[in-house]
């Protein structure tokens, strides 16, 4: 298992304090499972922290061939608190490998989500050219002005890193960009662009309830370009965790699409992220949608961005959300730690009836994790394995796949009355919060099922329709694993296929 010794012994300390004999006991029993990731609902192919809070991934960037992952991070308690970045890195996607946290609190306030770049030409000057510098580019929240009723208590700042990103030293003149006097003012998503031949940053900001774009040479000095938020948006919560990223369409045009996570309003309640797809001119982004569009209908994808400096000869736009949900975040059963990521997605545009909409797939590396695998046949399924990817291919109109253990707890996915649901009611652990025992739906309007991939972890159900145009991501607690599956209204042949766990 990944836990480097610093990290494994800074948790072990913040999690119970220095040790003495009466607690020695305890202290042998959270080393344990911290060192094999193995306690109840623990995720066995998700990222999730070796303990405490986590929320929002962060600063993803690929750099000399490792994916980062950071992540807001409260290293005292399994519930949110002053934050920091935990941070985890990559060679493939699939195994994580836990390091120190990269970027704490200071006196300028907490360290909210943002984004990491490579500053690749040392516009910054914080690197060399020979050494370019990663950048980091984050909220910071000072607690205790907003605790004094302040409005203005979140601003910009950013640090660097010269060492591919094992140790970050915050830049001296934070923040770099000031509060214009507006509560809600965070989550700075930093790409490069090129405008009229030179390369300029962007920089992606939430702010109440618009997306505002700032620009800058060096990352240090930023001015406002353009605001977005169009009247028949989705406004249920505070906009946060914007993402703004091109494509390029069949016909080689390019389009942009402009991610917004809000919280509540999600379609199936609380938090959710919409998206838009539109033009970006170097200043302003516009779009000609009419109606929201929600890149996941399930409850547990939140806050989720794209890692940026993936090399153009990989081509692809990778993603990871928070497979969570602030309605019950800070409750759900399990102790040692709170959280997972979904599993890392790749993102891309699709045509359905003259309108563009967004795909997300898990990404291919994940293929390495099939272990076994099986043909389905028949309607009723003796599951050996807990951690499964099937594919189902519906045959009837309406479908159910159900999911049972010997406690009596079921999970159900199927099709009824236009709508794709995820039924979590009787799924297993759901009374730690009312709004999650539900039934999860997705509108299909005219989108005819062919098939539809499911991967099944510990706690989490992520569904794949034809390859991403439609997904659901849920969490589940069931108190056992499933050992039974019922199939109505599929072919008679379906896949399945047990998956290895990461740690
Ligand atoms: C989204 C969010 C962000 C904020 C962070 C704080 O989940 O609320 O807007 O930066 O979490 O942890």
């Amino acid at each position: 298992m990944n836990v480097s010794k610093p990290v494994y012994v800074f948790i072990l300390i913040s999690l119970l304090g220095f040790s003495c004999t009466s607690q020695e006991k305890e202290t042998d029993d959270l080393a344990h499972q911290i060192e094999t990731y193995n306690e109840a609902h623990r995720p066995q192919f998700h990222f999730s922290p070796p303990a405490n809070w986590m929320n929002d991934p962060n600063g993803m960037v690929f750099h000399k061939g490792e994916y980062h992952l950071f992540y807001q991070y409260y290293p005292d308690s399994n519930v949110w608190g002053p934050m920091h970045w935990g941070h985890a890195v990559s060679k493939n996607l699939v195994e994580w490998e836990n390091l120190p946290v990269a970027i704490a609190p200071d006196s300028l306030g907490w360290i909210f989500s943002g984004s990491a770049v490579l500053d690749s030409e040392n516009s910054s000057g914080l690197g060399t050219q020979e050494n370019p510098p990663l950048v980091a580019i984050y909220t910071y929240h000072d607690n205790i002005k907003g605790e004094a009723g302040r409005i203005d208590f979140q601003t910009q700042g950013i640090a660097f890193s010269v060492d591919h990103g094992r140790s970050w030293e915050k830049y001296k003149g934070n923040p770099v960009l000031a509060n214009p006097g507006i509560r809600d003012f965070r989550d700075p998503k930093v790409r490069k662009v090129v405008v009229e031949g030179k390369e300029k940053w962007i920089m992606s900001l939430a702010v109440k309830d618009k997306i505002s774009f700032y620009i800058s040479p060096n990352l240090i000095e930023w001015s406002h370009m353009s605001d977005f938020n169009p009247e028949w948006a989705a406004y249920g919560g505070v906009w946060e965790c914007p993402d703004l990223f091109p494509f390029k369409t069949q016909d080689g045009k390019e389009k942009w699409v402009l991610l917004v996570s809000i919280n509540p309003g999600g379609p199936n309640g609380g938090s959710a992220t919409q998206y838009f797809v539109g033009d970006f001119d170097g200043q302003s982004f516009t779009t000609n949608q009419k109606e929201v569009k929600w890149l996941d209908y399930g409850t547990d994808n939140y806050a989720g961005v794209t890692w940026s400096n993936v090399p153009a000869s990989d081509g692809r736009t990778l993603f990871i959300g928070w497979m969570s949900n602030w309605n019950y975040a800070q409750v759900v059963p399990t102790k040692v730690w709170r959280s997972a990521m979904t599993v890392p997605r790749t993102l891309s545009l699709y045509e359905n009836k003259n309108e563009l909409w967004l795909a997300s797939k898990p990404v291919e590396e994940l293929e390495q994790l099939r272990d076994q695998s099986a043909t389905l046949e028949g309607e009723n399924i003796a599951l050996e394995h807990e951690l499964l990817e099937i594919t189902l291919k519906p045959k009837a109109s309406d479908f159910s796949a159900t999911f049972q253990n010997g406690a009596g707890e079921m999970l159900v996915i199927g099709k009824k009355e236009g709508e794709l649901f995820i039924d979590r009611t009787k799924s297993g652990l759901t009374d730690f919060k009312e709004e999650f025992a539900s039934i999860i739906k997705a509108p299909l309007k005219d989108l005819e099922i062919n098939d539809i991939d499911i991967y099944l972890d510990r706690a989490s159900i992520e569904v794949f329709v034809n390859d991403g145009a439609l997904v659901m991501t849920a969490l589940v607690f069931p108190t056992a694993a499933y050992t039974d599956l019922q199939l109505k209204g599929f072919e008679t042949k379906n896949t399945l296929y047990s998956l290895k766990g990461i740690w």
